[in-house]
């Protein structure tokens, strides 16, 4: 399949990104592994990535279940996102790991053909009714016994920073309005989650974990390279005026040298959806 719709992923596929996205999997790699021993996908399972990217927990995923097991690792980027990931895989030396390049708004698998479905930072880049027409698919891939997990952003406009900037909080409107604005995608959509996948059929338990990030560690690169990389397009699109822009940063570089200071992440909605 084309990736005619490729730009449709609000932050692109530039090399910038590419390590932007390694850098935030690092930062949540813990909490990540403690999800994933939450939903206990196990050997031999055959299990779905939903918007792979470059594929950092798809690994994890195909050492999950094995060599008797499988993992369809689905994006939409065939030009950048899946050969990253089948170069990892190479190097890994696993044979389990299947790319398919699709379009989530409509990728579809026949009735009870998996045993489980991983996504992450993913439905928040469809649109809102494509993400919930999404999860009812999911349901239904599901055997008896599956169980999905998946992980959104959720309540946003909470993300902090100590000491704090009066400027954030129009930084963050900003960037929950370009994404929303993105053919009605719902940058919250981890509030919504639950409610999705009990409607949809499955058992739910959910989890909110938060991360707060220390200036001058190796960590402080992952707010800073989503503020630096894609903050000054916003105010090209006419999301944030210059002026404000201009202030934050003056407030994120004085933050940026104070060992002291602290950024709080928006939450992940953490949810396990497990069909009976
Ligand atoms: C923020 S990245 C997250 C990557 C990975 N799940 C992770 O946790 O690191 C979002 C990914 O979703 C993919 N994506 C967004 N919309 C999609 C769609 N409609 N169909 C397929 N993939 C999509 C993008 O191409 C991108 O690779």
């Amino acid at each position: 399949m084309p990736t005619d719709h490729a730009n449709h992923y609000r932050f692109g596929y530039s090399r910038d990104e590419m390590e932007r996205l390694e850098n935030q999997h690092r930062v949540w790699a813990e909490d990540n592994r403690r999800f994933l021993a939450r939903a206990c996908f196990g050997e031999g399972a055959t299990l779905v990535d939903l918007g792979c990217g470059p594929g950092y927990t798809t690994l994890d995923l195909a050492r999950a279940v094995g060599p008797q097991g499988r993992v369809i690792a689905v994006d939409r980027d065939g030009e950048r996102s899946l050969p990253l990931l089948k170069q990892r895989v190479e190097a890994a030396g696993f044979s389990n790991v299947e790319t398919r390049e699709a379009d989530l708004e409509v990728f579809d698998l026949p009735e009870g053909s998996v045993d489980g479905v991983y996504g992450r930072w993913v439905l928040m880049y469809l649109p809102e009714r494509a993400a919930e027409a999404l999860t009812g698919r999911v349901a239904r891939w599901l055997r008896p016994g599956g169980v999905c997990a998946l992980a959104e952003f959720c309540n946003y406009r909470d993300i902090h920073i100590h000491p704090p900037s009066a400027h954030l909080p129009m930084i963050a409107q900003a960037l929950m309005r370009a994404v929303a604005a993105d053919r009605g995608c719902n940058p919250e959509i981890g509030n919504v989650l639950p409610g999705l996948l009990q409607r949809a059929g499955l058992h739910v338990e959910l989890r909110v974990v938060t991360k707060a990030v220390r200036a001058t560690t190796p960590e402080w690169r992952w707010p800073d390279a989503v503020f630096r990389e894609h903050l000054p397009g916003l105010v090209d699109e006419g999301y944030l005026t210059r002026e404000v822009l201009d202030a934050f940063f003056a407030d994120w570089d004085e933050r940026s040298r104070e060992p002291d200071a602290v950024f709080f992440a928006s939450p992940v909605m953490e949810v396990v959806g497990r069909r009976s």
